[in-house]
């Protein structure tokens, strides 16, 4: 396993490489969803190659970013035993040549859920992707559908700017008691540990969204949304561990339970339409 922190450098070995490529593009502190999504790209492609990089542009809030948790000798260790050809570690120098002048936007999906709340999030995420994808053009890139609007933007952009490139989108790896798995988890202490599945329990449960926003309330979450969309259910919530606050999100399939009635020639609602899939 090679790392490189060079983009140049990564830039010749590309060039060189003329196999099926598999990417997993990631902030570090890896857990078992990523994992998974490398396995997946190990077992299905030639090459992998995985990327570390903590995007400062998709954070809209300094303590978050500065309280993202930094595994980088275990996520190496890991990466290597799970086979992983190269791992990069982009520098923001690199990255954000430009002074972050040029971004990728989206005008409807992206403002709603996780966009609601945290203003620009996913114009950063959608930039870096961007970015991220014309630097190793891969013909598969995996994505974890614990971020499923995320995945599904990222789906829409790809097909929106003609990229060659195939997005996958996989299944939200949980803990034994259903907490999703996420690199934010590290930040839970024991108490907030235990707690955290509500979420889940919560978003599976429920009948309605209200009946949902309303038990985690009662539950002593900070509620983001709960919002269904299309028979998905998504969730965010803040809680307090320590001294952190960490924000947990997650969806899940509730096909039984009717979504909020939708007026057919509700654009926005098409574009979620197309979006959540
Ligand atoms: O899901 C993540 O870890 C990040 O949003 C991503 C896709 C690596 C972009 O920074």
């Amino acid at each position: 396993m090679k790392v490189i922190k060079d983009i140049k450098t990564w830039l010749e070995i590309r060039s060189e490489i003329c196999a099926t490529v598999g990417f997993v593009p990631t902030m570090g502190a890896l857990h078992a969803g990523h994992v998974s999504l490398l396995e997946r790209s190990v077992a299905e492609v030639e090459v992998t190659v995985l990327s570390i990089y903590v995007n400062p542009t998709q954070f809209n809030d300094s303590d978050d970013l500065a309280n993202y948790p930094d595994t980088l000798d275990a996520d190496l260790a890991w990466a290597e035993k799970v086979g992983v050809d190269y791992v990069i570690l982009p520098r923001y120098e690199d990255m954000y040549a430009d002074g972050f002048r040029y971004q990728v936007n989206e005008s409807q999906f992206s403002l709603g859920l996780c966009g609601g709340n945290r203003p620009g999030h996913f114009t950063g995420v959608l930039t870096v992707v961007m970015k991220l994808l014309n630097l190793v053009a891969p013909h598969r890139a995996y994505f974890g559908k614990k971020d499923h609007q995320q995945y599904a933007l990222i789906k829409d952009m790809c097909a929106a700017f003609f990229m060659n490139v195939e997005i996958v989108g996989c299944d939200t790896i949980r803990e034994a008691d259903g907490l999703a798995m996420s690199s934010r988890n590290k930040l839970l202490d024991d108490r907030a540990r235990l707690r955290a599945p509500q979420l889940y329990q919560v978003l599976t449960s429920a009948v309605d969204d209200h009946a949902a926003r309303e038990r985690l309330m009662q539950l002593g979450f900070s509620v983001d949304y709960v919002e269904t969309v299309n028979g998905r259910r998504f969730g965010a919530v803040v809680m307090t561990a320590g001294e952190h606050t960490v924000r947990l999100i997650d969806n899940v399939i509730v096909p039984s339970t009717p979504g909020p009635i939708r007026n057919s020639t509700d654009t926005n609602m098409q574009r979620e339409a197309s979006a959540v899939r």
